[in-house]
């Protein structure tokens, strides 16, 4: 089985941190290791012991002076949207009749589909995403190219076929038993084949007739290891006209509440104009309100308010919503989030920014045992960050005194080009590690 000693600043969380102080919230090691065998974590430690017993021989990635994290996480985002990201000028509603509609009609042609898919989880790798949950096209074949893509590279990744049956063009509606059955076969095939994870996905109420409210129910009491995904109330219009179509409902949130949909491995889109009411009901239920703050400003949609959720004890987690978000980076999505709730007097302290990005998304997806920290056992799916990525952020960082500083300088600054490597299961994706310098480390322990 192949090892490797990943040698950096290691930083991984244990806990939400509850201040800048909750130095119990995380581990740091200065001059860290984490060491792989087979695709998976052995331990963490100081490098000086780990490698010891590591043994000798074993390669070295030596990343230092870089900050090796748990691989970062994206809870919601379209990978049939990844060449409509910047499409101008419109809100929700009309955004996705002007673009989203049209665009996603390509992906009938599995030769597109194919492309765009190995395109959008080379992004993500390198944005230093390792694990992402994305609704496909209403087409299987696009779902076929999404779960290839993943597995080609060997990605733990959400996904699922989106089901539309009203409001939109003809190309891209399915009908209720159409939507169950290619679902059905879709889970069959791919929903824990590898690291593959299946998200049954009605795009939203406005999109879905009753009838499609109804297979989708049944579809999530088939097969409750799946995920679920949807959109709410993220537009008012959008608000007005779902509620419109289902005037039974108390509101928004009712709608998918009345047909089962709400459960703890429910992932919601948005939620930024919910009443307390609301909110209230995706506490009881377990289900996850998705911050995606690019996307919110993107589309003039509005501002989530995180204290909210976190008062009336309803979880949240954080995504890039690539179309409509405007980055497939999760540090340039921290680094708006820090904005949104900071103009709603709401803070989002560096620790937190980097626990949500880790171990608070995996948890909000309930795959902490697998992914989002380093402990022993965990999926070798590993970030290396730097900090001075940037010339700016060079300039900056001789500034920087303490942990704290440097992260909101990463989360404030950062991109893509401060992500140095991404092991995907213990394979490095970019390349850009001194592997194998195996030499150097055997004459430093000697
Ligand atoms: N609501 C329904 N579909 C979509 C979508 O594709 N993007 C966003 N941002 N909201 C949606
Ligand atoms: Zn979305």
């Amino acid at each position: 089985m192949s090892e490797l000693l990943i040698r950096g600043r290691v930083l991984t969380f244990l806990a939400e941190p509850q201040g800048i102080d909750d130095t119990a919230a995380w581990r740091y090691i200065e001059d860290g290791a984490v060491f792989v065998r087979g695709g998976k974590v052995v331990e963490i430690g100081e490098h000086a012991e780990v490698s010891r017993r590591a043994g000798p021989g074993v390669a070295v990635a030596d990343h230092r002076p870089h900050l090796v994290l748990p691989g970062l996480i994206d809870t919601h985002l379209h990978f049939p949207q990844t060449q409509a990201i910047a499409s101008y000028g419109a809100q929700l509603l009309e955004w996705l009749n002007t673009y989203i509609f049209v665009e996603e009609q390509k992906f009938a042609e599995a030769a597109h589909a194919a492309a765009v898919a190995d395109r959008f989880m080379d992004e993500l790798i390198s944005n230093g995403t390792t694990t992402a949950v994305a609704y496909c096209s209403v087409h299987p074949e696009s779902v076929e190219a999404y779960f290839s893509a993943a597995e080609a590279r060997g990605m733990r990744m959400v996904g699922g076929k989106v089901m539309m049956d009203r409001n939109a063009p003809d190309a891209l509606r399915d009908t209720p038993q159409q939507g169950y059955d290619e679902t059905k076969r879709l889970i069959e095939k791919w929903h824990g084949r590898g690291r593959a994870h299946y998200a049954i996905s009605p795009r939203f109420a406005i999109t879905s007739t009753p009838g499609q409210m109804e297979m989708s129910q049944a579809l999530v009491a088939e097969h409750p290891t799946c995920f679920v995904q949807t959109h709410l109330s993220e537009n008012r219009d959008e608000i007005a006209f779902a509620t419109s179509l289902y005037p039974q409902a108390k509101d928004y949130t009712d709608i998918y509440a009345r047909y089962g949909l709400l459960n703890d491995r429910m992932l919601l889109g948005h939620c930024i104009h919910l009443g307390d009411r609301e909110v209230s009901v995706l506490a009881e239920t377990g289900a996850v309100g998705v911050f995606c703050p690019t996307s919110n400003l993107f589309l003039g949609s509005g501002l989530f308010d995180r204290d909210r959720f976190d008062r009336l004890g309803a979880r949240w987690s954080v995504a890039t919503d690539v179309g409509a978000g405007t980055s497939f980076s999760m540090l340039e999505t921290m680094d708006e989030a820090y904005k949104v709730l900071h103009l709603n007097g709401q803070k989002l302290t560096p620790f937190n920014s980097f626990y949500r990005l880790t171990l608070g998304n995996a948890r909000a997806l309930g795959l902490e045992k697998h992914i989002g920290s380093l402990h022993a056992g965990a999926d070798a799916d590993i970030v290396v960050l730097d900090s001075s990525g940037k010339s700016a952020m060079e300039y900056r960082m001789r500034t920087a005194t303490s942990l704290a500083e440097e992260l909101f300088i990463l989360q404030t600054m950062g991109d893509d080009r401060c992500v140095a490597e991404v092991y995907v299961a213990g394979k490095a994706m970019k390349g850009k590690g001194k592997v194998g310098a195996s030499e150097k480390r055997v004459l430093e322990t000697a």
